[in-house]
């Protein structure tokens, strides 16, 4: 009996997280919600998200900014500054994919913030670039 509960159970998360995928307004508000039990009151902030985007880190000649690779018209084609290679458009409106898979967003900051700003983006950081890329941008 309470082996067949936790079967209904596991089935019922199972079908959850398949109709609950994660979406750029999912993703926001988890990182908001990191972001607010650091600084109670937090609310993410597209300009800051923007400052973010395009500051000029100083940490890498070749990757000074998000925009080197991305573009800084975020419905448009970014090309990777090394490999030449093409990058879809950040903006989910212009790319339904972006911001749908919390491992990827999480994979790819880490990647990207340690090599242009020079250490892993804060959850505050995550949410208002999230913010200014669906919201704002
Ligand atoms: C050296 C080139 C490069 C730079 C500079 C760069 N990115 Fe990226 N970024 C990529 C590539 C390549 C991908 C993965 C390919 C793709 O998703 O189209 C990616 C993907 C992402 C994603 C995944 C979004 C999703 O849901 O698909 C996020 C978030 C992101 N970058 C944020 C940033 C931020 C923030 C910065 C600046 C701190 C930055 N990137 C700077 C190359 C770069």
């Amino acid at each position: 009996m309470v082996a067949q509960k936790i079967c209904i159970t596991l089935l019922l998360l199972a079908s959850a997280s398949t109709v609950f995928a994660d979406t750029p307004d999912t993703l926001l508000s988890g990182y908001a919600a990191d972001a607010s039990r650091a600084a109670p009151g937090f609310q993410p902030s597209a300009q800051r998200g923007q400052a973010l985007f395009t500051k000029e880190w100083g940490v890498s000649q070749k990757m000074p900014n998000c925009a080197a690779c991305h573009s800084k018209n975020l419905k448009a084609e970014g090309k990777h500054v090394i490999t030449d290679k093409r990058i879809a458009p950040l903006a989910p409106e212009a790319n339904p994919e972006r911001f749908t898979s919390s491992t990827k967003v999480e994979k790819w900051f880490k990647r990207n913030c340690t090599e242009v700003v020079g250490r892993e983006c804060t959850a505050a950081e995550k949410a208002d670039f999230i913010q200014f890329v669906s919201h704002g941008g």
